[in-house]
């Protein structure tokens, strides 16, 4: 592999979703966590149903419609105020301690962003938190009016940055979108962010049984697809020396 380009999912890649629930705790006490679980496993499903539909919307609109959807399936009541106090999270998610040092050390090659991302968010998101004089370029999946994984948004890397998918490598915490990017055609890492380790340790050390810990649960696991990644990494700090063999 003779990488050119190292392009990353967004969220829960370089940046944890799960780091919302902080204000979800403290807007309703007692379903911080839930929340935050429902809400993404929504948040991804709307996005294929939409696709599925041909009824895109963008990833801010659907963010919000999960997210209400999630409060009202919980039968928690909100004001405008705490609604938008979440959604500000959203723009200022937690990059993964591993992110900024990791991506530096990769500077001589095409840095990007593949995202599901409206172009509004992604970008506030990267400037908040100082990405945006490291990387080359910031990818919207909104220009083809799809989301992943459908093999047109994969194609805005070679599109957008000139280089062909043999040439890149592509890595995504998400199972469902390093299978896609692999049937695409891209090299692909799996950054396994949530390792059964971990969950186990978490189930012991707090009191939330499944179904809460569901999502946790679906991460661990390779998508039963057919493809599978290239690459299975722990942390975002393996890459600069993958990245940097020949073959
Ligand atoms: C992304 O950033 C949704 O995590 C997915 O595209």
């Amino acid at each position: 592999m003779n990488v050119k380009a190292v392009v990353f999912d967004a969220y829960g890649t370089l940046y944890d979703v799960q780091s919302v629930a902080d204000v979800t705790e403290e807007t309703f006490p007692g379903y911080g966590e839930i929340i935050t679980q429902v809400w993404r496993i929504k948040q991804l499903e709307y996005t294929w149903l939409r696709s599925l539909m041909g009824q895109y919307r963008d990833f801010a609109t659907v963010t919000r419609d999960s997210l209400a959807y999630t409060l009202k399936c919980l039968g928690l009541e909100y004001d405008d105020a705490s609604f938008a106090r979440i959604m500000e999270k959203y723009l200022h998610l937690d990059l993964y301690p591993d992110a900024m040092l990791a991506l530096e050390a990769m500077a001589e090659k095409k840095l990007a962003i593949l995202s599901n991302g409206s172009p509004d968010m992604l970008n506030a998101l990267v400037r908040n938190s100082g990405l945006r004089p490291i990387l080359d370029a910031v990818i919207s999946v909104d220009a083809k009016g799809i989301f992943k994984p459908s093999p047109e948004t994969y194609s805005l890397i070679e599109s957008t940055l000139k280089i062909p998918p043999r040439e890149v490598l592509f890595i995504s915490s998400n199972p469902w979108d390093a299978c896609g990017a692999k049937s695409f055609g891209l090299n692909v890492a799996w950054i396994e962010r949530v390792t059964p380790e971990a969950m186990a340790l978490a189930c012991l050390e707090s009191e939330t049984l499944p179904p809460s810990t569901m999502f946790k649960a679906i991460r661990t696991q390779m998508d039963e697809l057919g493809f599978e990644p290239d690459y299975r990494i722990h942390s975002l700090a393996e890459l600069p020396k993958l990245v940097s063999q020949r073959s």
